[in-house]
């Protein structure tokens, strides 16, 4: 069933440009080596099926070995050029006649959002987001990520001998993000519609027709949903700031977009403004929840990195102030824990790879990729390659320890260039402050130690990571522990 929805995903990605576009004959191209496979079938069922059994890193091997770094396929009834390599990743991230490629499903979920827009109106998008998310103001969101953090672990891991680890981790980033974009309306947000956002992040890939009861039609209804109660929010901030002269909290999102276009900046409607928000709490939560529950997994499997972590944390505990609150300080102290984290996301990256479309013909590496074709890039391609990471499969954080021993282009998680993830520095802190409380207050154990995980197309365990879980309260965590109580209720 999840394979035949993957594979309506990826006809809804490429099938209409099949029909919509003419592509050029190619015959008088130097065109990369490789074949198209069977008219409209090519690659695809075999990539489908790779990427539903996590073996896609050993498929893309066996095509480099033996078509090398640039090669041809078709997906869908696309043409398709798969490249491999440092310089690879730089050229699809980099080149200015590569554009980043979305689902007609996206489109019609979002609407015109940073993932949508483009021209002038995405650089206005761009630079605001960028500025909202920039490392000095993500300083001013700890306190706010702390308090969620704390309200979460109390309703939904304490007392609990057993817990589904990755839709907790959802939830947790779901609400970590509204309480920042949304201040006092973010609990009533999150009860209301944490469903639908799922729903929502899950028809993104969908195949775009609206039916009831299929993942697009749901996703649809879900939107609307959501829209049309960040609008009422929206509706009240424009008039609170603007005929009452105040805001109501100096994060959220919606105010500094307003005072941002009333000072010329940008000349985003207000739909416009919520369908951005939406945009960005679908980018946000999806991928940071994937991180923290594959670091979940990886440390019930190392116990040296685990104590090494708890060190760690224990020691920010232990000298955190009386109020017990996490502060910027206390996160930037948090380094071991922050390799813990990069290496998961070399080994288990949350966005898999990238899809661009070629807006004219270009040559790359002596070989022609004709307007209108596909570019894909594969973050494990590099991720994983023994030239640039020794024993590419082991899980070791050390290798970290000196970034500049990590050649450019070969380790990106967030992307690269222009378009890359402007939330890097607001999922670092907000996995920090998760991993903080989460390391000093519990034990977990694997229910199944092999479970496995698909790409769907985000690394989902196949029943969600399920751990059984202890209360772990060292002297050291008392007094948090305490304060966690006394703090949240
Ligand atoms: C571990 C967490 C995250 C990972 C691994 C991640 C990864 C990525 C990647 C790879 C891209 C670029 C896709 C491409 O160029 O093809 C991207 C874009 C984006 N991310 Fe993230 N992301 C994460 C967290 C976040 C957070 C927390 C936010 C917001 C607070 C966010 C907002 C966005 C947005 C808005 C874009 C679109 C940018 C554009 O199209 O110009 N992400 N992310």
């Amino acid at each position: 069933m999840a394979l035949i929805m993957l594979v309506a995903a990826l006809l809804a990605i490429f099938l209409p440009l099949l029909l919509t576009k003419k592509h050029r004959s190619c015959s008088t191209y130097s065109l990369p080596p490789g074949d198209l496979g069977i008219p409209v079938v090519g690659q695809t069922l075999s990539l489908l099926h790779c990427l539903h059994s996590n073996t896609d890193d050993q498929w893309f091997r066996d095509r480099i070995k033996k078509y090398g770094p640039v090669s041809k396929m078709s997906v869908l009834g696309s043409p398709t050029v798969l490249l491999a390599g440092p310089a690879a990743n730089h050229f699809i991230f980099t080149n200015e006649g590569l554009a980043l490629t979305q689902t007609r499903a996206l489109r019609s979920l979002l609407g015109r959002c940073i993932l949508t827009l483009n021209g002038d109106e995405l650089k206005q998008v761009r630079s605001a987001l960028q500025g909202y998310l920039r490392p000095e103001m993500v300083r001013s969101y700890v306190g706010k990520m702390d308090e969620e953090v704390r309200r979460q672990i109390k309703l939904n891991w304490f007392g609990r001998d057993r817990v589904t680890v990755l839709s907790l981790a959802r939830r947790l980033t779901l609400g970590i993000i509204c309480s920042v974009v949304f201040g006092q309306e973010a609990a009533a947000i999150v009860e209301a519609h944490a469903l639908d956002f799922q729903l929502l992040g899950d028809a993104i890939l969908s195949f775009p027709v609206n039916i009831p009861y299929t993942r697009f039609g749901k996703g649809m209804r879900s939107s609307a949903k959501i829209r049309k109660a960040i609008t009422r929010i929206a509706e009240k901030r424009e008039q609170l700031l603007f005929h009452e002269g105040h805001a109501v909290s100096s994060t959220d999102f919606i105010t500094y977009m307003l005072i941002l276009r009333s000072q010329g900046s940008h000349s985003l409607t207000l739909e416009d403004i919520v369908d951005n928000l939406m945009g960005i709490i679908i980018g946000a939560h999806g991928t940071t929840s994937a991180l923290i529950t594959f670091m979940i997994r990886h440390l019930a499997n190392e116990p040296d990195v685990l104590a090494k972590i708890t060190e760690e944390q224990d020691e920010i505990a232990s000298n955190k102030g009386t109020e017990g609150v996490l502060t910027w300080e206390d996160v930037s102290r948090m380094k071991y824990t922050w390799k813990v984290a990069m290496e998961t996301l070399r080994t288990v990256p949350p966005v898999f790879g990238s899809f661009r479309t070629a807006t004219k013909d270009i040559n790359y590496q002596g070989y022609h990729i004709p307007k209108g074709w596909k570019v894909f890039a594969a973050q494990s391609i590099t991720h994983l390659d023994s030239r640039f990471f020794n024993e590419p499969t082991k899980f070791d954080p050390s290798r970290f320890e000196k970034r500049s021993s990590i050649p450019p282009y070969t380790f990106l998680p967030f992307g690269g260039g222009p378009r890359m993830c402007p939330g890097t520095e607001f999922s670092r802190v907000e996995t920090m402050v998760a991993m903080h409380y989460l390391v000093t207050q519990f034990r977990w154990k694997l229910c199944y130690k092999d479970e496995t995980y698909k790409k769907d197309p985000k690394p989902t365990p196949v029943f969600g990571l399920p751990v059984e879980l202890e209360l772990r309260r060292p002297a050291s965590t008392a007094d948090a522990w305490n304060a966690l109580y006394v703090h949240s209720d």
